[in-house]
């Protein structure tokens, strides 16, 4: 069995981790608050060995090959045990490295929710960094929303909005149910995994950091994220606050009800940064319908969109302050959700509105005018 030699680093280390920073490997036993954490991932995320995870993926067959991202290659493997996994395997020459490695491994070993990915666990033979993870059958949200294959049907409203809950009930956890709260820096449609159901679970937190605690209002990083989901006041300032995270969700839920990319170099100028592109039209409420997705085909209730859009605005808000709140924004959603009773004659102009429980959807009250 391959040893986790980076347990020996303090769980203050991942805390402190940042893109350029190394956790300590230095030799050391493995004591107290080390241990417990050992422990506790030992029940979790198990150790596999290189020759096992080899076997799983019939030698990382390309075949199996599943997406590529920074980290390394995704294979799909089926273990000893029949259980089907994903394997990630870090490239040995990328940008990314053993740090992002330890701080997934940490992070989604004292996470756990039902819309956050499970580690199953990990492999440290000599150079080799792999991540197994569950495996997700229906694959990345950013597969089912652009440059969709001809047997590709498009998602359709109810399941744009069961996405949108989903990945909203994830980060609530992140922000409001972990202690320290965890701002998760990389959300983003491919970092989205769907399950046969189109459940959505956050994945990736290699970037992950754990938030501001006591009277500390953010924490101080080096910028990393990815280009066209990062907010503007972190990526001038360096300051990460848990309204990063919120500026990151307008963004994916702007391309799930637009059926267009945060960032599209193949658009015309203008149009490739999807944010700017629909800063008109997010300013004037007469306009917000005209940010669907053509591929909906009008087949959503037009009132849901406007109240969808309406909560796309104010997680897009230049100034951090005024963005909602994850947790408002799981009850509206929810709420919008709970609206979505939509036959197939029904069009955007005849939808019918439910009485609405004793919530409000609260985003729109602060809305901007
Ligand atoms: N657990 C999983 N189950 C099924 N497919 C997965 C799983 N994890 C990743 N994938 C697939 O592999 C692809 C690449 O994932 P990866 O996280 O390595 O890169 P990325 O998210 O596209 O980019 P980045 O490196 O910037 O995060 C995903 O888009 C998805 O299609
Ligand atoms: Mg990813």
């Amino acid at each position: 069995m391959s040893c986790f030699s980076c347990l020996k680093c303090h769980f203050e280390d991942v805390k402190n981790c940042d893109g350029d920073l190394g956790c300590s490997e230095s030799p050391g036993s493995i004591r107290g608050k080390d241990a417990a954490l050992s422990n506790q991932m030992a029940n979790v995320a198990r150790s596999f060995t290189f020759r096992e995870l080899a076997a799983s993926t019939q030698n990382f067959r390309a075949a199996n090959l599943i997406g590529e991202g920074g980290f390394g290659s995704v294979y799909k493997g089926r273990l000893e045990s029949g259980k089907l996994v994903a394997v990630k395997k870090l490239n040995l020459n990328g940008s990314q490295g053993n740090q992002e490695f330890i701080v997934e491994v940490l992070m989604l070993s004292l996470l756990r929710h039902s819309n956050l990915v499970t580690l199953t666990g990990y492999c440290t033979d000599g150079d080799q960094r792999l991540l197994v993870y569950e495996y997700m059958p229906l694959g990345s949200l950013e597969s089912h929303l652009f440059d969709l294959k001809p047997h590709q049907d498009p998602l359709d409203w109810q399941t744009r909005l069961k996405i949108a809950v989903g990945a909203a009930r994830g980060l609530e956890y992140l922000h409001c149910k972990a202690n320290p709260p965890v701002i998760y820096r990389d959300l983003k449609s491919s970092n989205i995994l769907l399950d046969c159901d189109f459940n959505p679970k956050l994945s990736d937190f290699g970037l992950a950091k754990l938030g501001p605690v006591g009277d500390h209002t953010h924490v101080s990083t080096r910028v990393m994220g990815t280009y066209g989901y990062c907010a503007p006041d972190y990526a001038m300032s360096g300051k990460l606050t848990i309204k990063s995270d919120i500026y990151s969700f307008g963004v994916v839920l702007l391309e799930l009800i637009a059926g267009r990319k945060a960032i599209d170099m193949t658009k015309k100028t203008g149009e490739q940064n999807l944010v700017s592109w629909a800063r008109p039209f997010l300013r004037d409420r007469k306009k917000f319908v005209q940010l669907a997705d053509p591929l909906l085909e009008d087949q959503f209730p037009a009132r849901c969109m406007h109240h969808a859009v309406a909560i796309i605005a104010m997680c897009l808000q230049e100034q951090a302050n005024f963005r909602p709140l994850i947790g408002d924004i799981v009850v509206a959603l929810e709420y919008l959700a709970s609206q979505v009773e939509f036959s197939e004659d029904h069009k955007a102009s005849t939808f019918v509105s439910h009485p609405s429980p004793s919530m409000t959807v609260l985003p729109l009250q602060n809305e901007q005018k």
